[in-house]
This record gives structure tokens, sequence and C-alpha cells, in this order.
């Protein structure tokens, strides 16, 4: 770790740190427009900003960061941009697998990644075998996902279970739900962060963030930096949660 990614980290309450944070990583598609380049070039400016945010997240030994980088409604844009984002994302894999294992990291994919192509699907699956067993961060890509398609799924699996007679219904709790989401055994999520403007969810972690704290930046996600990272940990250390409960 370099003195100023120390110092950066430094301000930062040991304590006071979320468990888990997810990003909704927008506004690259303006951020390009607004540069009078192509949204595949803002794109490829947010691939370097989660580079950057991945660091900060490993040298605050964060127990779980969960970023959104395709829904399952990002199919109804331009198919040369869904092609791109494609392409993107594996060549991501392929060159930043080796480091992050090295760091320890450990990725898992959230979402139908079935749907993607077998060369993407290839790459998923050496990145996931490689890292399986690393205990630093846990590094989840929302790919394909959507909050409600996983909730769908998850009902499905246990329905199937029910009705092959391994459960029973009304033995169906809270706990078992959640063991058959693509999140299974990570905390839920305590931070969700969206930059670029925009106050809406986009069908992301719907059950993992029941009571999740929320921030907001007007940046976009390409001028995103670590400082501001930052600056979204320790307002969440100041914040008050109550979970339901009376607090005195
Ligand atoms: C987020 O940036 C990246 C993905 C959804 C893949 P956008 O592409 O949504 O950028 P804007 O919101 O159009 O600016
Ligand atoms: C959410 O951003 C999905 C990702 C960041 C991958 P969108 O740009 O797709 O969301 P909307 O369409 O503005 O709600
Ligand atoms: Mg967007």
């Amino acid at each position: 770790m370099t003195d100023a990614e120390y110092n950066l980290i430094s301000k930062v309450n040991p304590e006071k740190l979320p468990r888990h944070v997810a990003i909704i990583m927008d506004g690259n598609g303006r951020w390009a427009s607004l540069q009078g380049l192509l949204r595949s070039a803002g794109h490829s400016a947010g691939v370097k900003t989660l580079k950057k945010i991945l660091t900060v997240a490993v040298n605050l030994k964060l127990e779980a960061l969960t970023v959104y980088a395709f829904s399952t409604e990002n199919w109804k844009r331009p198919h040369a941009e869904v092609d791109f984002l494609m392409h993107l994302f594996s060549d991501y894999l392929e060159r930043e697998k080796a480091e992050m294992h090295e760091k320890n990291i450990r990725i898992r994919f959230l979402g139908r990644t079935d749907a993607f192509s077998d060369g993407i699907r290839n790459r998923i699956r050496e990145a996931t075998e490689l890292m399986k067993d690393n205990t630093g961060v846990k590094f989840n890509i929302a790919a394909n996902y959507g909050g409600r398609d996983e909730i769908v799924r998850a009902a499905q699996k246990l329905a199937k279970k029910a009705a092959a007679g391994e459960i029973l219904p009304d033995d169906i709790t809270d706990e078992i739900f959640e063991n058959e989401l693509d999140t299974c055994g990570q905390p839920p999520v305590d931070l969700v962060i969206r930059t670029s403007g925009e106050y809406r969810v986009s069908n992301f972690l719907l059950w993992q963030s029941a009571y999740a704290e929320f921030w907001f930046t007007n940046t976009t996600w390409p001028e995103f930096t670590p400082e501001e990272f930052v600056d979204a940990l320790i307002d969440f250390g100041n914040r008050d949660r109550k979970f339901g409960a009376v607090k005195n």
C-alpha cells in the first residue's frame, strides 16, 4: 500500500465500517457524451474507476463489495453497446484475475450468467474457480442481474424442493429463503452507493438491502474517486441505524 493509500483509508474508523457495500456504477454514458465521446468510452473509463475502488476495499479489508455491472433490463440497449459491454467484461476478467487472486479477493457472480456466450461463461468459471478459496474481500459482480429475477429463481428452487417432498412449505423462513439467493453466505448490504445523480434502486439487491443506508452523488462513475468513496464510508459511520427499533 502506498503512503497516499494508507492516509486515505486512515480517515475511516474501522469500527464503523460497513460490512457489505453495494455500488450502482451509473453515468458512464452521460460522462462520455459530455466529453464528446461514444458511450463505449464511458464504459471503458468506468472499468478504471472500478479497479481503484476495489483497491480501496482491499486496503480497508472490507468484508464484501458488490457492483452492478449489467442488469436484466440492460439488454434493452442497442446491440452494439451490449456487445461492447460483454467484451469489456470478459477482457476485464482476463486482465485482472491474476492480480485479484494475488490480493486474496474472492470473486463471485450474481445473476443469470448462463445467458452469456460460451467465452464469457468460461472466463467467469475460471475466475471463480481460481479465487474460490480466497479469504479476503468478497467481490461480487452482478451481471445479467435483477433483484426480482433473483427472488423468483430462489422461489422456484424452493418450490421444486417442496414438490419433491424435501421441505414443507410452512418450514420456509427468511433464512432458508436467503440461502437460495445468489449472495448466500454473505452479510446483508449495509450501504448502497449510486453515482450520477439518479435516486433509484433499478432492481438491485432488493432483498439484501432491506435495511441498507443509501448514499447518492451527482458524480458520474468514471469521475468517482477513492476520496469520494471514503467520504461515503465516513458518512455511513455517522448514520443512526435503528432496524425498526426505538433507540435512546
Ligand atoms: C452505467 O452507466 C453502466 C451500465 C449500466 C452498464 P450507463 O451506461 O447507465 O450511463 P448513463 O446512465 O446512460 O449515463
Ligand atoms: C443500473 O443502471 C444498472 C447498472 C449500473 C449496471 P441503469 O442506467 O441501467 O438504470 P436506469 O435505467 O437508469 O434505472
Ligand atoms: Mg444509467
